[in-house]
């Protein structure tokens, strides 16, 4: 999925103009007002599989540990957490410099701490008890596969990872692959399914 004029949203630095909107969407059971831009992922609305996955995300006053939204776009999902889980460390990761420089608006915006940085600059020995992503499928198989272990390796035992993939997008071989210890150490099950999505859940054994 490009975004405009052929560009890849998982560019570092969008060449396209950075004209910046606002959007009205439901996160977290409130309605509230968002700034997404182009050059970035769905900056149009919540995406499709996004909108699959969140209401996975459960609401948990007494939740707390760190939580990685990995592939975080303008924040849907970050966001979504940080409403939810109040007393989570979310995390929010992209290569997208206007992606990281949206969530920290729209978080500051609605009073929440949401720490978006470049996927280096997360320290090493955070550990994360939840893992949430609509990975970038489109950055190709052995990309993405790298991109699940690196960061499905930071949980601790017990610890999920929950992942919306579209079916026709290879849902259920990444699942084989991931099953297959492709991550090490982790049961999968599919959890939902709607829309042609797929959420598929990782248990840190
Ligand atoms: C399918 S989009 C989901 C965006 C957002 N979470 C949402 O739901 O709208 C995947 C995101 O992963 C980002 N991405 C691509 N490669 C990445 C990488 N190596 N590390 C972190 N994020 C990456 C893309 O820039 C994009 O924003």
């Amino acid at each position: 999925m490009s975004t405009t004029e052929g560009e890849h949203y998982f560019t570092a630095r969008p060449a396209t103009a950075d004209e910046r909107r606002e959007l009205h969407v439901t996160l977290a059971g409130r309605e509230l007002t968002v700034t997404t831009a182009r050059g970035v992922f769905s900056g149009d609305r919540v995406d499709r599989g996004t909108a699959v996955l969140l209401p996975h995300v459960e609401p948990d006053a007494e939740a707390t540990g760190d939580v990685l939204d990995l592939g975080c776009g303008w924040g849907p999902v970050a966001l979504t957490v940080a409403l939810a889980q109040p007393r989570r460390t979310v995390w929010a990761v992209d290569v997208n410099e206007r992606a990281l420089d949206l969530v920290r608006r729209n978080a500051e915006r609605l009073g929440l701490d949401v720490r978006a940085v470049l996927p280096d600059d997360v320290p090493d020995d955070v550990r994360f008890a939840e893992v949430w992503s609509n990975p970038p499928i489109r950055i190709g198989k052995p990309a993405l596969h790298d991109l699940l272990h690196r960061w499905c390796t930071r949980l601790p035992p017990g610890g999920r990872a929950h992942l919306v993939v579209q079916k026709n997008l290879g849902a259920d071989s990444l699942q084989a692959w991931i099953a297959a210890g492709g991550v090490p150490d982790v049961d999968v099950e599919r959890t939902g399914t709607a829309k042609g999505f797929r959420v598929l859940t990782l248990t840190r054994r």
